[in-house]
């Protein structure tokens, strides 16, 4: 028999996650003409394209543009989108295996990472993760509810994350009026009392994650004073002889922004975020209401560990800072997926440049492959995806013509449209979620906004319902 990848015996692959790792992976896999191959992807959501609907900050609309070319990937005529499908629960990976010659998992980061430190779970106390979902009116996190009625809150982290959550919190709602924030995080946020956030980083102004665009955007917000303590942002000498052998230009200019905030006078704008520097929490404490009132910051210095990479160590210098909201934004984490071998001290899959391996006797699980952030952990841009998901491809492809890939039963697409007719009806089809699509920015032309945002798999079957169903 002949290796899969001809016009008469397509290689068919399985995608499971439509974020940007997954629609990489996919355009990756069609844009090549000497190979034929056909790709299904399923999503657990009905909408698609992950963390760029439900992570990127609704005021930073240009980044969401990269949907376009996701959209022209999954518009070809050998690609097709289940959406609204989860994988462990609608589909298994023996369902995948008996129509697929190869199945990449592309599912992301699903949770947080957690402090470990007494009171992280008192009320008042939130993951980041669930605030941006919240905002972002993904259908999961739509129900929760944020006391804003504090004065001071706390974002925990000085990554990019923590950055876009300090600036939903102190921008004015005015601004954010015109993006595709969900409505009610809108109405909450307009009715907000908080006037202080404080930014809290556990090493200095060098070590900080967030990137020079984004930390430059918090100095320029309409109504908010930045205040930088000068002396948290003092570099020790370890810091300074790093960024001379460093010699890097991005890592000068996020010190010089931070030197231009520090010698800023406030100058009594309503609002104001604090970025604070070599401080860790080590505790929350509530209130007489049982929810959190004050954080315990404990002062750190920063020592070499063994690969001389600068880690902050406590000082025991404490200080007691009133916070009645508090965001953990420490990171995501993956989740395992059933059937699939998991590293849960990383929160990813164990593989060798994309191909899942066995953990006991280390040797690639024949046909299954991963990519994006459950591949390599919960870091780096959109952008970042697509070159993980080239070597991704490249491996698949590779297995492919060297016939190292399984021969699935019922390769057949329409077997697969049948199963999943079977076990999800309720499926969001590429069609349907163009006329999702036309729907939301429709809403949207009316209020001048990008799009509103339908915000559950209800809200989008009445919807389709509306517009008249189909593929
Ligand atoms: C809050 C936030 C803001 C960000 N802002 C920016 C930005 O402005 N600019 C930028 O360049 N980068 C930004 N990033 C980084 C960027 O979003 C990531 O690099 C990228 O989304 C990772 O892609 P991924 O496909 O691996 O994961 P994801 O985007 O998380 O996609 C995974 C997909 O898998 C689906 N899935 C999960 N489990 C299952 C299952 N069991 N079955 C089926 N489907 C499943 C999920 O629903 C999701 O659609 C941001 C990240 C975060 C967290
Ligand atoms: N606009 C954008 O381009 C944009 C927006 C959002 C996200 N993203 C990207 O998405 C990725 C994920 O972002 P992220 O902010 O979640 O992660 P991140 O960049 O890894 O930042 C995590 C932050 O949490 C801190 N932290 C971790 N554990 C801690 C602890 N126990 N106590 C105190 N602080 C702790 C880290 O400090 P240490 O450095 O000391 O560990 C760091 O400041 C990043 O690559 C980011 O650039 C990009």
């Amino acid at each position: 028999m002949t290796v899969p990848g001809s016009p008469d015996r397509p290689l068919r692959v399985a995608v499971v996650g439509a974020g940007p790792a997954g629609f990489f992976v996919a355009q990756h896999l069609t844009q090549r003409t000497d190979v034929t191959v056909s790709v299904d992807l399923f999503e657990r959501l009905p909408m698609p394209f992950g963390l760029v609907r439900y992570g990127v900050a609704p005021d930073h609309e240009e980044i969401k543009r990269v949907s376009r070319s996701f959209e022209k990937t999954a518009a070809k005529p050998n690609v097709r989108l289940f959406a609204n499908v989860e994988f462990g629960t609608h589909v298994t990976l023996d369902d995948l295996r008996r129509h697929y010659h190869e199945v990449c998992f592309t599912t992301g980061a699903q949770t947080d990472r957690r402090l470990g430190i007494p009171g992280e779970d008192l009320a008042g106390s939130h993951p980041a993760t669930e605030f941006v979902a919240w905002y972002n009116a993904h259908p999961d996190y739509r129900h929760l509810t944020f006391d804003f009625s504090a004065e001071r809150a706390a974002v925990i982290g000085v990554g990019n994350v923590a950055v876009d959550v300090a600036r939903i919190l102190v921008r004015s709602p005015d601004d954010l009026a015109s993006t595709d924030i969900a409505d009610y995080a809108l109405d909450a946020l307009r009715e907000s009392r908080v006037r202080e956030v404080v930014m809290l980083g556990r090493r200095g102004a060098l070590q900080a994650a967030f990137t020079n665009a984004e930390l430059k955007e918090l100095g320029e917000l309409a109504g908010v004073d930045v205040v930088v303590r000068a002396d948290e942002i003092e570099l020790d000498p370890a810091s300074r002889a790093e960024l001379e052998r460093a010699d890097d230009r991005a890592l000068e200019r996020k010190v010089e922004i931070l030197r231009e905030f520090a010698a800023r006078t406030p100058a009594g704008q309503p609002r104001r975020l604090t970025l604070r520097f070599l401080v860790s929490p080590v505790e929350l404490r509530a209130g007489s209401d049982g929810r959190v009132a004050a954080m315990r910051i404990v002062r750190n210095v920063l020592h070499p560990d063994d690969r001389g990479t600068l880690q902050a160590h406590p000082t025991g210098a404490v200080e007691d800072l009133s916070v009645g909201l508090v965001f953990r934004s420490v990171g995501y984490r993956g989740v395992s997926l059933p059937g699939l071998p998991f590293d849960e001290r990383r929160g990813t899959v164990p593989n060798a440049a994309g191909r899942v391996l066995d953990p006991v006797t280390g040797t690639h699980l024949a046909g299954v492959y991963v990519s994006g952030w459950l591949k390599r952990g919960p870091s780096g841009v959109i952008g970042t995806n697509k070159p993980d998901a080239a070597e991704t491809v490249k491996a698949m492809l590779d297995d492919a013509a060297g016939s190292a890939c399984p021969s699935p039963e019922a390769p057949d697409p329409a077997a697969v449209e049948r199963l999943i007719h079977a076990r999800r009806p309720s499926f969001v089809s590429y069609g349907d979620w163009r006329k999702i699509d036309e729907i939301e920015t429709g809403r949207g032309r009316t209020a001048g906004r990008p799009r509103v945002k339908l915000t559950s798999a209800e809200e989008a079957e009445a919807a389709l319902r509306g517009a008249g169903s189909g593929s």
